[in-house]
């Protein structure tokens, strides 16, 4: 099956690749190359053996979409990763972020439809749920948000909710995933951050590496189990699988399906910190800061109907995370070269 992956040169884009090309699918990626590398898609060539087809296009050119589909009229499914994806960023451009997500995906539609391709598996987000009043979180859940990147992830929810209303067809698959981490096992393909990463694992693997003095423990005294905040960090190379099992299930039953993508449990920042310590042997120098304006204490999905539905659940933990994570940012210190 021809599947099309915009983002697919992105961090959670290019394991997908593997998967896709390892389950037997064709893949053409289209990405702008706006936060990621050429040489991620080489590297998925070379780790599987086999082509992607990859097409440098912005999705905001919907001519350039236009002719994609054109030049490649067996393509089954679209996996819709391209996005920007920064909160604090968003906060400071909200324009730039509606814009292109938004928008983007308008395209992306608007050219499936034209093409009668409609079956879209779409990245959403944990971030959907705002500050949730109970936990874990089910699908059911009421859905909020608090900055501009996660009221594209719910407006973008609505729109393919909305595609499929007005044609019963689609197959529309929105994943909400938890905290992806980590990194192919080997070493090969990873998360390459541009700048000083916000997120906690890449921090922690710059830490580690010496790139940046301490890790910076934002808050404790949350009411959590050491006081700092508590995320369900899952393995980058289960989520990719999650797409797979999401695009089989959902091939021949029209409908919007919607999953929750994580491994059901919480850990913290410190359980965190000192899993990474001890699985790599490496010191993580680290203090406490105030807590980071818009930050909620804790957030962990309910993942059980993922795995009724789709025969999904995670396999890794915590230490293969931060292994696979140290690995990488080992092996390419300063993230993706290039060209190779
Ligand atoms: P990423 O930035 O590594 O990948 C996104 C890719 O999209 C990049 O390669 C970028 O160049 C490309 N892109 C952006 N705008 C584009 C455009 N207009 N046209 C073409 N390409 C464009 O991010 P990621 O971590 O791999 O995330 C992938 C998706 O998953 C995003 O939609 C993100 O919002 C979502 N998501 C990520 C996380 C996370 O923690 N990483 C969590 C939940 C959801
Ligand atoms: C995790 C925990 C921080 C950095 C964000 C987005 C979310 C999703 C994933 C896309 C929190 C703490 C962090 C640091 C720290 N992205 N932390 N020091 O905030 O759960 O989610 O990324 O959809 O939308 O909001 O992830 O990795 O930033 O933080 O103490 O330097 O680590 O306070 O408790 P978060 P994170």
């Amino acid at each position: 099956m021809h599947i099309l992956v915009t983002g697919g040169a992105g961090y959670i884009g290019s394991h997908t690749c593997l998967e896709l090309l390892n389950a037997g699918c064709t893949v053409t990626v289209v990405d702008n190359l706006l936060n990621s590398s050429r040489v991620a898609i080489s590297r998925v060539e070379e780790l599987c053996g086999k082509r992607i087809n990859f097409i440098k296009l912005d999705l905001l050119d919907i001519d350039g979409l236009r002719q994609v589909f054109a030049q490649h009229l067996d393509v089954r499914a679209v996996i819709h990763f391209a996005g920007l994806k920064a909160v604090g960023e968003s906060v400071e451009q909200p324009l730039r972020y509606y814009q292109n997500n938004l928008i983007g995906t308008l395209n992306l539609c608007q050219v499936m439809a034209e093409h009668r391709v409609k079956h879209i598996v779409f990245s959403s987000s944990a971030t959907v749920y705002g500050t949730p009043e109970t936990l874990p979180i089910l699908e059911n859940f009421p859905t909020s948000t608090t900055n501009p990147y996660g009221s594209t992830k719910l407006m973008i929810e609505r729109i393919l909710q909305d595609v499929h209303i007005s044609d019963p067809g689609w197959q529309v698959v929105l994943l909400r995933y938890f905290n992806p981490v980590g990194a192919h096992p080997s070493g090969y393909i990873g998360e390459d951050p541009s700048g000083i990463p916000n997120n906690l694992m890449p921090y922690i693997t710059q830490v580690a590496a010496g790139k940046l003095m301490e890790l910076r423990v934002f808050g404790n005294d949350y009411p959590t189990v050491d006081g700092t905040g508590v995320r369900d960090y899952l393995h980058v190379v289960d989520l990719a699988k999650g797409h797979v099992r999401a695009l089989e299930y959902t091939q021949k039953q029209p409908g919007v399906f919607i999953y929750n993508l994580g491994t059901g449990m919480g850990s913290s920042v410190l359980e965190m910190v000192h899993t990474f310590m001890e699985v790599n042997k490496i010191n993580i120098p680290y203090r406490i800061d105030p807590r980071r304006p818009g930050d909620i204490a804790a957030c962990y999905a309910d993942p059980s109907l993922a795995l009724r539905e789709l025969g999904w659940k995670t396999e890794y933990g915590l230490r293969e995370m931060c292994r696979d994570a140290w690995n990488w940012q080992k092996n390419n210190p300063d993230g993706y070269p290039e060209f190779e």
